[in-house]
C-alpha cells in the first residue's frame, strides 16, 4: 500500500521536476516533496504502523526515492544555472580578431584650409601677411577710409557697435590702415581675418563671416597690376579660369572702384541660391587706393598710388566646394565638416 503510493509520488515529482520552468517552481517542488513537512514526511509518518520487515524495505525505498528525487532536483537546477551562462555568454559575446573601429584623424575647416592656400601663395609672391584685430577702433574701420561719420556709406554696412565706441570690424580694410602704419611705402600685403555685420541671415548671408584683404602700394601702379593679382589668386584656388566680369562700384576707400564678379560655380550661371538667380557672385570688391586713405596713412599720393581687394573669402570657399548654404560654415555639424 505504502510502497505504491510512495511509487506514485516519485512519479508526479520526477514530472513536475523535468516541467519546471524556473528555479523558483523547481524550488517550489523541493518544498512540497523533500520539505520537513512535505509528502514523503507524510508518508514515513505511517511507517509506525508497519511490520519490521515491512519497515525495514519502505524505509529502504523511502530513502532511494528521496535520493533519487534530490538528485533530480539539483541537476535540473544545473541546467538552469548552465542556460543562463550560456546566454550571458552569448550575450557578452566578443570577436577579438574583428578590426577597431578607427579613430577619423581631424580635417582642417574649409576656411581655414583655403586661408592657409592663399598665404601660401601669397608668401610665394613675397606679399606679408598681416593680422588686426576683431574689435578695431572707430577711426580705423571707417574714417581712416575716407568714410567721415555723417557719410552715407556708413549705412552700407550695419555695424555691431560697444558700448566702449569701439566696433566689430565689418571688415578687413582696417589692416590697410594698420598696414601703411607699420610698413609704408612700398608695401604688399594680404588680411585675412573674420569680419562682423548685423546681417538678416540667410542662405548667402551671415553676421560673421571672413574676408582675405589685399593692398599693394608703389610707384605707377595700375589697375592691370590688380587684376594680376586677382586672376592669379582665383586660378590657383579653382585650378582652372573662371569667368569673371568686372562692374564699377562704389567704395569710399577706392577711386576708382570695381566689383569682380565670377560666374557661380555652383550653378554654371543658370541661377541657384547662392547667386540669388543671377548666375553671377559677388567675389572681389577692389579699385585703386583712394588718395585720401593714402594721406591719412601718411602716405604722400603724389609719390606713391596702390590698390585694394577684399576678397570675399566665405563666398570662395562656398564656391570652390559647391556648399549652397553659408550657415553650414558655422553650424559645427559634423555631417558636413566630416566631408572635408
Ligand atoms: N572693404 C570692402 C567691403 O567689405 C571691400 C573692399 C576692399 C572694396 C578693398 C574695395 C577695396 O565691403
Amino acid at each position: 500500500m505504502l510502497e505504491s503510493q510512495l511509487q506514485a509520488l516519485a512519479a508526479s515529482a520526477q514530472q513536475r521536476i523535468d516541467a519546471a520552468a524556473s528555479p523558483d517552481a523547481l524550488e517550489a517542488v523541493r518544498v512540497e516533496v523533500l520539505g520537513r513537512k512535505g509528502a514523503l514526511a507524510e508518508v514515513s509518518k505511517g511507517m509506525g504502523k508497519l511490520t519490521p520487515t515491512d519497515r525495514v524495505r519502505i524505509g529502504k525505498l523511502l530513502n532511494s526515492t528521496k535520493t533519487t528525487l534530490e538528485s533530480a532536483l539539483d541537476a535540473r537546477l544545473k541546467s538552469f544555472a548552465d542556460a543562463a551562462l550560456a546566454a550571458r555568454l552569448d550575450a557578452e559575446w566578443l570577436d577579438v580578431t574583428l578590426p577597431a573601429p578607427g579613430t577619423r584623424p581631424g580635417a582642417l575647416h574649409p576656411l581655414t584650409r583655403i586661408q592657409q592656400e592663399l598665404e601660401d601663395l601669397f608668401t610665394s609672391m613675397g606679399v606679408a601677411v598681416l593680422d588686426g584685430p576683431e574689435v578695431e577702433s572707430e577711426y580705423n574701420n571707417f574714417d581712416a577710409l575716407n568714410i567721415p561719420p555723417d557719410h552715407p556709406a556708413r549705412d552700407m554696412q550695419d555695424t555691431f557697435w560697444l558700448s566702449s565706441g569701439q566696433c566689430l570690424r565689418t571688415h578687413t580694410s582696417p589692416v590697410q590702415v594698420r598696414g601703411m602704419a607699420k610698413l609704408g611705402p612700398p608695401l604688399l600685403m594680404i588680411a585675412p581675418g573674420r569680419v562682423f555685420r548685423n546681417e538678416e541671415v540667410d542662405a548667402s548671408h551671415e553676421h560673421t563671416f571672413y574676408q582675405l584683404e589685399g593692398m599693394m602700394v608703389d610707384r605707377n601702379v595700375s589697375i592691370a597690376h590688380m587684376l594680376y593679382f586677382m586672376r592669379t589668386l582665383l586660378k590657383h584656388i579653382f585650378n582652372r579660369e573662371v569667368t569673371v566680369r568686372l562692374r564699377p562700384g562704389y567704395f569710399p576707400f577706392v577711386e576708382p572702384g570695381f566689383e569682380l564678379d565670377i560666374q557661380c560655380l555652383i550653378c554654371n550661371g543658370s541661377g541657384c541660391p547662392v547667386c540669388k538667380q543671377s548666375g553671377w557672385v559677388e567675389l572681389l570688391p577692389c579699385g585703386l587706393v583712394h588718395p585720401n586713405v593714402l594721406r591719412m596713412g601718411g602716405i604722400d599720393p603724389d609719390r606713391w598710388g596702390g590698390f585694394a581687394f577684399g576678397l570675399g573669402l566665405t563666398r570662395l570657399v562656398m564656391m570652390r566646394y559647391g556648399i549652397d548654404d553659408i550657415r553650414w560654415l558655422q553650424s559645427g555639424d559634423l555631417r558636413f565638416l566630416r566631408q572635408f
